[in-house]
C-alpha cells in the first residue's frame, strides 16, 4: 500500500496552546481519510502543516514522498487545498477565478480557459460561470472552491471542513461532488466536525481531540470498538410490549428502554447470537414482531465513548 501522506508525531504550539500534541496520520494513495474532531481539535493546523503553510515544532511529514519542511515546493505541486481559507475572489466571476488560477499556475491563456470550462461543467457551474462569485449560494461557492483547488490537477486533495455552515441541501450537493472526485480515484484528506460526513465519505477515520489521535479505523470498526450492540424489538401488537419487555430483560440481564409511542424496546447485548435466541423465544410465546434487529452504536455514541463528551457539546 503506497502512502500519499504520512505524518509522524506532529507537534504544534501557539504560545500556551498545544494545537497538535503528537499526531500520526496515514493517507493511502487513492483513499479518503477523514479527520474527525470538534472545533479546536487541531484539524486545520494539521492541514496547514501538510500544505507547507506552517512548520511543525516537532515531528515530520511527507506528501508523495516529499518532506513538507525540506521540499515545500515539490509538495505544493502535488496538492490542492480547499476549505476554511479558500482563495476565491468574490468580485470575479466563477470563470474569471478559475482562469486566473490557471494562469498563476503557468497555463497558457487557451489552456487556462479550457481547464476552467471543464471544471465549471464538472461542478455544474456553467450557467453561473459569468456571475460574480459573491452572488453564488453557499453550495455553489463551495463547489467553486473545490474547482479552484483542482485547476492544477493535484494528486492529493485537502478538504478542510468542506460543508461546515452549509444547509442540508447544499451539503448534499458538495457531497455529490466529492463522491465523484473519489470515484475518479482522488486521494483526499477530509476534515470534518460531522460524524455522518466522515461515515459517508471516508474509507477510514482518524478521530482527533485536543491535538491527539483518540481513535482510528473504518467507521464500522470504530463503532464496534465502542463495544456492544443494541437489540431492537417492536412487537406487532402494542399489547405484547409487557411480555416482550420481560423476555428481553431475561435475555440481556438489563432493563430494556421502552418507548410506548413507537412500541420499540431496546437493550444492549454483548453477544449477537442472542438475536436468534430472541427469535425462538418470541416464536415460543406466539408473538410476532414488526422489527427485530441488532444495530451498532451511531458515530455520535462512538464519539461520546471515545472522547468522554458528545461531539455537539464542543462543536461550534
Ligand atoms: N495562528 C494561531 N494562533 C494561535 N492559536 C491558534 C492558531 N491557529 C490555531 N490555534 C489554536 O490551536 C487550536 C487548534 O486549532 P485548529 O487547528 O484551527 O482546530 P480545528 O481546525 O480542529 O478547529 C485551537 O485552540 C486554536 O485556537
Ligand atoms: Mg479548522
Amino acid at each position: 500500500m503506497s502512502l500519499a501522506i504520512q505524518a509522524e508525531g506532529l507537534v504544534k504550539r501557539f504560545g500556551e496552546t498545544v494545537a497538535l500534541n503528537g499526531v500520526d496520520l496515514r493517507v493511502p494513495t487513492g483513499k479518503v481519510v477523514g479527520v474527525l474532531g470538534p472545533n479546536g481539535a487541531g484539524k486545520t493546523t494539521a492541514v496547514r502543516i501538510l500544505a507547507t503553510l506552517l512548520q511543525p515544532d516537532s515531528g515530520h511529514a511527507t506528501v508523495g514522498g516529499y518532506d513538507v519542511v525540506r521540499d515545500p515546493v515539490r509538495v505544493r505541486s502535488l496538492i490542492g487545498l480547499t476549505g476554511q481559507y479558500a482563495s476565491v475572489d468574490e468580485d470575479l466571476s466563477g470563470n474569471e477565478n478559475l482562469v486566473l488560477i490557471g494562469r498563476l499556475l503557468g497555463l497558457s491563456r487557451p489552456a487556462a480557459k479550457a481547464r476552467a470550462a471543464g471544471l465549471l461543467e464538472q461542478f455544474e457551474l456553467t450557467e453561473a460561470a459569468g456571475r460574480a462569485a459573491k452572488t453564488y449560494s453557499g453550495g455553489m461557492r463551495r463547489r467553486l472552491d473545490l474547482a479552484a483547488s483542482l485547476v492544477g490537477h493535484p494528486q492529493v486533495l485537502y478538504l478542510d471542513e468542506p460543508t461546515t455552515g452549509l444547509d442540508p441541501h447544499a451539503r448534499n450537493e458538495v457531497w455529490a461532488v466529492i463522491r465523484r472526485l473519489v470515484a475518479d480515484g482522488a486521494t483526499v484528506l477530509l476534515t470534518t466536525q460531522y460524524l455522518d460526513e466522515a461515515d459517508q465519505l471516508a474509507d477510514s477515520i482518524t478521530v482527533i481531540d485536543h491535538g491527539r489521535v483518540v481513535a482510528e479505523g473504518r467507521a464500522d470498526e470504530l463503532k464496534r470498538r465502542v463495544g456492544g450492540q443494541t437489540m431492537l424489538v417492536r412487537p406487532t401488537a402494542l399489547s405484547d410490549m409487557d411480555i416482550v419487555e420481560r423476555i428481553l430483560a431475561d435475555l440481556t440481564g438489563v432493563n430494556p428502554v421502552r418507548d410506548n409511542d413507537t412500541g420499540l424496546l431496546t437493550a444492549p447485548v454483548s453477544d449477537p447470537v442472542l438475536l436468534s435466541t430472541m427469535v425462538r423465544k418470541l416464536d415460543d410465546a406466539g408473538i410476532t414482531a414488526d422489527e427485530l434487529a441488532l444495530r451498532l452504536p451511531s458515530l455520535d455514541e462512538v464519539f461520546l465513548a471515545l472522547t468522554g463528551k458528545p461531539a455537539e457539546e464542543v462543536a461550534v
